[in-house]
């Protein structure tokens, strides 16, 4: 039992006979950054909600503390939820809308200004505490957004992609800000994001999800390097892995096209004439001078993003390749090359997605 952090069981929701949730199983460490990502659809938003207690648990238990929650009032288990969209009161001054929520709660007026004092500093948005929100810019909205979070102290804070509606810019500052509060504070975190860099840069843990399921829980290093199946090798990293469908033949070389890679599987898995799926990721292909235990493409398009270049290719067999380039060399459209990924970082799966190891 988690007992002081947070654990999910056998967490089912179901919408009449669409069902949504389909038993997921989650601990979560007290005081960790948690982050949601998966395709739109698959049950993020309905997951933290559930956690919320603003969407009724189908059927599963959770538990925060050590203490059964799932039937509980939101305002019971000492949770604050910041959402994309900021719903401040217009006509309030930020202090107001920070101090709001406690003012309902009766809290006493010299406590709840001790804590507005103390949630704005925080976010340094001391000095905008007399202007409404309509005088205030997207970041400063968002700020006083995770300011009322702040203000009720609560256990954990659930965040579902509170950053999406700022430009990339700001972006990137408040996710900079939102790591620093959470060393600063060091409450439990949970938060759904669609943004790559967002997720490995923030989370202890990514819970990749599908359809409702949990595919992968996992450090950022673990789903990225170490993926369970093709769904969360795909999911995980952009450009995404590269899956070139492969054959397989009896001496531990696989054919794609007239080209033969090397794997190092054991054998017994695979029969010739099997496919398997290699999947190698586009910074980790080489630009190599032969064809041994390489592939041959053909350049499609050269990106060049400065210091960097993306080569979409096409394998001999038709199959697209991506590649990342940063060497200096001019690589243009209708240029052959031999792209090769070193042993250790291709990972392999069969035509279901399974990991192959
Ligand atoms: N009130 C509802 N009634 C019926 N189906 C619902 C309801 N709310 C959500 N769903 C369905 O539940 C599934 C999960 O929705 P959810 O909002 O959790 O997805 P999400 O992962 O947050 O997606 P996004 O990334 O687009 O925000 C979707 O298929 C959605 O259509
Ligand atoms: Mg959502």
């Amino acid at each position: 039992m988690a007992k002081n952090g947070m654990r999910l069981s056998g967490v089912r929701k179901s919408y009449g006979a669409l069902d949504v949730i389909h038993g997921v199983d989650l601990e979560v460490e007290e005081g960790a950054f948690v982050v949601f990502v998966g395709p739109s659809g698959c049950g993020k938003s309905t997951l933290l909600r559930m956690i919320a207690g603003l969407e009724e648990v189908t059927d599963g238990e959770i538990a925060i503390k050590g203490r059964d929650v799932t039937d509980l009032d939101p305002s019971e288990r000492g949770i604050a939820m910041v959402f994309q969209s900021y719903a401040l009161y217009p006509h309030m001054s930020v202090r107001d809308n920070l101090g709001f929520g406690l003012k309902m709660a009766r809290t006493d007026a010299s406590e709840i200004e001790a804590r507005v004092k103390a949630a704005s500093a925080i976010l340094k948005i001391d000095h905008l505490l007399d202007r409404r929100p309509g005088q205030l810019s997207g970041g400063q909205r968002q700020r006083v957004a995770i300011g009322r979070a702040i203000v009720r102290k609560p256990e954990v804070f659930l965040f579902d992609e509170p950053l999406s509606n700022l430009d990339a810019e700001l972006r990137v500052s408040m996710r900079i800000e939102i790591a620093r509060l959470h060393r600063e504070l060091g409450n439990t975190m949970i938060y759904v994001t669609h943004d790559q860099t967002e997720a490995m840069t923030l989370a202890d843990k990514i819970v990749v999800l599908k359809d409702g399921r949990i595919e992968q829980a996992g450090s950022p290093r673990e789903v990225y390097e170490d993926p369970a199946n093709s769904f969360v090798a795909g999911f995980i990293g952009s450009p995404r892995m590269n899956m070139i469908e492969a054959e397989w033949s009896a001496d531990g070389v696989a054919k794609v096209g007239d080209g033969l890679i090397k794997v190092d599987l054991a054998q017994d898995k695979l029969a010739p004439g099997d496919k398997v799926i290699l999947g190698m990721r586009p910074e980790h292909l080489i630009v190599v001078a032969g064809e041994d235990d390489a592939l041959r493409a053909t350049v499609d398009v050269s990106e060049y993003l400065g210091g960097t270049r993306y080569l979409y290719c096409q394998t001999q067999d038709g199959q697209t390749l991506i590649a990342e380039y940063r060497e200096e060399a001019d690589i243009q459209r209708g240029d052959t090359l031999y792209l090769r990924c070193p042993p250790e970082r291709r990972r392999y799966f069969d035509r279901e997605g399974n990991r192959l190891r």
